[in-house]
């Protein structure tokens, strides 16, 4: 019987669309997975001539084409080291691991050196688009050495989703950790980004007391536009969506209580450690983490009397907002994506990847949960601009500059109405001080020179200064 062009392990839902999408693109694939059941009922159910499963890891291996190829699709994290383990024994020299879970980028960095050491090759990718994205068409982030993609890119362009263009989501990004740390850019982004939307249907409830589909029908429209993503395309039916368990809507009943994987944090603490701005992601993690502290704040809320609450605007400026929300939420998440590219580029340089902006802005035009018409705009103003930083980039700044009002006036929405807006707020921010010729660091620096004896530089002379402040 024909060998399989490649190998796959991890048989959860991810694993298995990821799975049936090489399948259907005309290559033969082999799975296993560690429950041995599992992997009986996905063989069950879509099992062919050109995919099938083994029970053993070892006839899994031998199923496999030379120089081997193995998706690895399991829990970030210990697993990930687990199956390597297992499978190092029966491997050749010259074999490919391809781990396509959200692992942290250091794993990546030091699987990669650990294996090629070893006469393995090891790829770090980044697979986003959900279930429905690894079965349709993912967008994909791959890390490694750059002759050993060569051998895996005909099967990953097969299986990516399309960009604007017709053309694969997916480029080589560079070596070792780099695959797997522009897809935990990618969820910084998407945090920031899911984070303004919420924000945006908090203060159309708060300011204007609409109900959650009366916001869908502005969401909706809001889709049409610029703001147009799969984001916006996924909340107008959540919006609408009935409580089958009662009255009134879903989104209602749901506790008020985010969840976190660990991408956005690792994302804000890279921002942190390189030294980049990237307050919107940042900002992003807090909220989440403040959400989830229910307990406490609803006991703060029986002490605290917010002084806004119930300031409702009349009906009538609703008119006004509708468009100056959708130009701040625009405003906003050019500014996620302007600190997101930032810190792609610090990284990329103190890592020696040659990154390529315009071709990352390009692959997350689809299949992945950012996919947005917005995408489009940043590669083609990385294409016009030589990758220069986006916020310096003329097409990216007349839209910031032209959006930079509704996004004040939408900020002090949020003041008036007690709406804590964590990444609208974060975004004004960043404008305000990234564009500003001088800013208030002369009285830290005083402060610190005064108290520390720190040292201070001078605008109209070179040298480095102290000053015995108040004698
Ligand atoms: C994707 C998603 C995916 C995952 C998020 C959820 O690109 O397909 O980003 O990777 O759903 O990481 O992350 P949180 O649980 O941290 O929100």
């Amino acid at each position: 019987m024909a060998q399989s062009d490649i190998g796959l392990i991890g048989l959860a839902v991810m694993g298995q669309n990821l799975a049936r999408n090489i399948e259907s693109r005309g290559f033969k694939i082999s799975v296993y997975n560690r429950t041995t059941k599992t992997m009986n009922n996905f063989i069950d159910q879509y099992g062919s001539e050109t995919l099938e499963g083994q029970a053993e890891l070892k006839d899994f291996v031998e199923s496999l084409t030379s120089p081997r190829k193995i998706i690895v699709m399991v829990q970030a994290g210990s697993p990930v080291d687990a199956v390597i383990a297992s499978l190092l024994p029966l491997l050749d020299k010259g074999d490919t691991i391809i781990d396509c879970g959200n692992s942290h980028f250091p794993d990546t960095i030091r699987r990669e050196a650990e294996l090629s050491t070893q006469g393995f090759h090891f790829f770090g990718c980044g697979v986003s688009g959900g279930e429905e994205g690894a079965l349709k068409g993912p967008s994909l982030m791959p890390g490694g050495n750059k002759t050993v993609w060569e051998n895996l890119a005909p099967i990953f362009t097969a299986i990516a989703a399309k960009d604007f263009s017709g053309n694969p989501c997916v480029t080589y990004l560079g070596e070792n950790g780099a695959g797997h740390y522009v897809k935990m850019v990618h969820n910084g982004i998407e945090y920031a980004v899911m984070q303004m939307m919420a924000e945006a249907y908090d203060l159309l409830s708060k300011s204007f007391g609409l109900s959650a589909p009366e916001i869908a029908d502005i969401f909706e429209k809001y889709n049409e536009g610029k703001l147009q993503s799969f984001l916006f395309e996924i909340a107008v039916p959540i919006l609408r969506e009935k409580d089958d368990l009662g009255e009134g809507y879903l989104l209602d009943e749901i506790l008020d209580k985010a969840g976190q994987k660990g991408t956005g944090r690792w994302t804000a603490i890279e921002g942190l450690e390189r030294g980049v701005d990237i307050s919107t992601i940042i900002q992003a993690v807090h909220a989440r983490t403040v959400s989830s502290r229910k307990d406490f704040r609803m006991q703060l809320a029986k002490q605290y009397e917010n002084p806004s609450t119930g300031n409702m605007l009349p009906e009538e400026a609703l008119i006004d907002i509708i468009p100056e929300l959708e130009s701040a939420l625009y405003a906003g998440m050019l500014v996620a994506y302007a600190q997101g590219f930032d810190l792609l580029r610090q990284a990329a340089e103190e890592m020696h990847w040659e990154l390529n902006y315009a071709e990352v802005a390009r692959i997350w035009e689809g299949g992945c949960i950012i996919r947005a018409q917005i995408l489009n705009t940043l590669h083609e103003a990385f294409v016009e601009a030589n990758n220069a930083p986006l916020w310096s980039i003329n097409a990216i700044a007349q839209d910031l500059q032209q959006a930079w009002l509704s996004l004040r006036t939408i900020n002090n929405l949020g003041v008036q109405s007690g709406t804590p807006l964590f990444c609208l707020g974060a975004a004004l921010a960043s404008l305000e001080a990234m564009t500003e010729e001088r800013t208030s660091a002369n009285f830290i620096q005083a402060l610190r020179d005064s108290f520390g004896a720190h040292t201070y530089q001078r605008i109209d002379r070179d040298g480095t200064f102290h000053t015995e402040w108040g004698n």
